[in-house]
């Protein structure tokens, strides 16, 4: 069936009219004070809309106050020097959003006057502004009937109209997509997509949604069928892969440690953190003399002073801490240097290495 059919056959006798009233209503009523809700200004509809992805609410409303303050406009932002950004962004993950926002602000500045674009072809075109975020921003912040449809919204939707298909496929999100251009109110778009996103947070949680809390269970197929705990249906995806890593804490004699910034590409790109050996590429009794050829500095590995596990969304790093001290040799690697106590903390560093920071009383 093409995908237009799908879509009348799914809306076949659904109250569209009904649904987006009922929902607007009650998002008007009962949405949460949220501090991008403010006014509908897009660089901070932008940025709230890169930090609450694959964060909660809860998580990025402190976040979001700071970044504001420190970066209260497009011009702020582009003008800051990316260590600054990250280290506003430190905690929050996903690194590769704050570099990209930066990236794309700054042709924002440079090609459209600091002024947000409210067009899809000038909001595609920038870094880190997929589909979702510029429906998001469309919608929100210029009231432009456009979907902006993430797993929250599949979710709820899902249930809504019983669409039984998998939400892990792009299929279904493009399916997800043309739905809503189809129910989303041109009256008051925003207050549409909104109403799906808070919905999806505070009523259609994926355990145990509150189905007697709801303001459109009485169009919701699932619930009607009983069957809101079944959907959405999606397969799951790969486990994550251990990665085993000794992480050194390395003290010189004049109680420095040190730190090295990873590299400008890939995971966590350009973040501090201490020096790491990959167990799967190094024995134990190696460290040392891989430690040798990599940093120039000959080291004294001592005891284990800590086991952090860190789980990403596609890896596990399993680090044991040891404490080092340096015996020879002067050290001779790009991006790393032995920084004092004090100072180790004005650098970023990714969660699984600030965990590390406690060693430093
Ligand atoms: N999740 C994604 N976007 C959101 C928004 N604008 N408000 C609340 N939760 C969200």
């Amino acid at each position: 069936m093409k995908q237009q059919e799908k879509v009348q056959s799914i809306l076949n006798e659904f109250d569209i009219e009904k649904f987006r009233s009922q929902l607007i209503d009650w998002f008007n009523k009962e949405q949460r004070i949220l501090p991008w809700r403010d006014n509908q200004d897009p660089y901070r509809v932008w940025v709230s809309e890169i930090m609450l992805q694959q964060t909660r609410v809860d998580t990025v409303i402190p976040y979001f106050n700071n970044f504001m303050e420190q970066f209260p406009t497009p011009e702020a932002l582009a003008n800051a020097k990316e260590q600054d950004v990250l280290k506003a962004w430190e905690g929050l993950g996903y690194y590769s959003r704050a570099r990209n926002l930066q990236n794309a602000v700054r042709e924002v500045v440079a090609h459209y006057e600091g002024r947000v674009p409210d067009n899809k072809g000038q909001l595609g075109d920038l870094k880190g502004v997929g589909p979702y975020t510029q429906g998001a921003i469309l919608s929100i912040a210029f009231d432009q009937p456009e979907p902006a449809v993430d797993g929250n919204v599949m979710r709820v939707l899902s249930r809504i109209l019983m669409v039984e298909e998998d939400i892990a496929k792009a299929n279904t999100k493009s399916l997800f997509e043309a739905l809503v251009r189809s129910l989303i109110s041109t009256d008051n778009p925003s207050a549409f997509n909104q109403g799906l996103m808070e919905l999806g947070a505070i009523i259609c949680t994926p355990k145990s949604p509150s189905c007697l809390l709801c303001p459109v269970r009485s169009e919701c197929r699932a619930f009607n069928a009983g069957r809101e705990q079944d959907l959405p249906y999606k397969t799951k995806k790969k486990k994550q892969k251990k990665q085993p890593y000794i992480a050194l804490f390395i003290e010189n004699e004049k109680g420095e440690v040190l730190i090295e910034q990873r590299p400008e590409e890939g995971l966590l790109a350009s973040l501090w953190q201490y020096p790491m050996a990959p167990l799967n590429e190094v024995s134990e009794q190696d460290i040392p003399s891989w430690f040798y050829g990599e940093y120039g500095l000959k080291i004294n590995v001592q005891s284990t002073i800590d086991h952090v596990h860190h789980v990403f969304s596609h890896l596990i790093w399993d680090m044991q801490v040891k404490k080092a001290h340096p015996t020879d040799g002067a050290l001779d690697r790009k991006r790393s240097r032995f920084v004092s106590k004090e100072s180790i903390k004005e650098y970023p560093f990714p969660v699984s290495h600030q965990k590390i920071h406690k060693h430093l009383s």
